[in-house]
């Protein structure tokens, strides 16, 4: 049998190695949530939901990941970083106005059927990450958002058509 001296010795050892693996693991952010070429510059949002984009959608789907502390502890750095990398591949509302009009509309398409699915935001970060869990009217604020959208930007682009 180990005593209490040693086992504590191996906790320490084992926190110490948590502890560096996760300094060296530290998520990375290469902007801000608003700039140039953020979504705001093309679509029309209103506060509400502005805000409910920024708890539930942003830390995976913008160029500023908000992480919490324990965020960045391994093993959950692991799961956030994939998330973010992948989520910001697919979909980043920091840059959406740089996107063809064909994309933002396929991405508007998208975010509305995400949501009705309740596929968005992933369950794991909801669960880890409680204020990012959306209610069925910021949920719908959102659906009704993108639909109206892609309304905005095919008028937008009909407008430009006729000059
Ligand atoms: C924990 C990170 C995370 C959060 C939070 C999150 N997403 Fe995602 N999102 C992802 C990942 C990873 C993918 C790609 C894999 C997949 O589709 O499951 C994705 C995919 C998507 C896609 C699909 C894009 C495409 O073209 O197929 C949309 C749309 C989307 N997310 C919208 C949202 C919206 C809107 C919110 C907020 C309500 C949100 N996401 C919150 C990580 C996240």
């Amino acid at each position: 049998m180990m005593n209490k001296k040693t086992l504590t010795y191996i906790a320490v050892i084992l926190l110490g190695i948590v502890g560096i693996a996760s300094f060296l693991d530290d998520i990375n952010n290469n902007g801000t949530w608003y700039g140039a070429n953020d979504y705001t510059h093309v679509i029309q949002t209103d506060s509400t939901v502005q805000k409910s984009i920024e708890t539930a959608c942003l830390d995976c789907h913008s160029n500023f990941t908000n992480a919490v502390w324990y965020d960045n502890l391994v093993p959950v750095s692991f799961l956030i970083k994939h998330h973010v990398e992948e989520g910001k591949h697919e979909l980043n509302f920091s840059e959406f106005a740089s996107y063809s009009l064909k994309k933002q509309k396929h991405k508007l398409h998208e975010i509305a059927e995400q949501l009705e699915e309740a596929e968005m935001p992933i369950k794991s970060y909801v669960l880890m990450h409680p204020t990012a869990n959306l209610s069925t009217s910021q949920r719908q604020a959102i659906i009704d958002w993108s639909k109206n959208a892609i309304q905005q930007l095919e008028q937008k682009a009909a407008q430009k058509n006729q000059n």
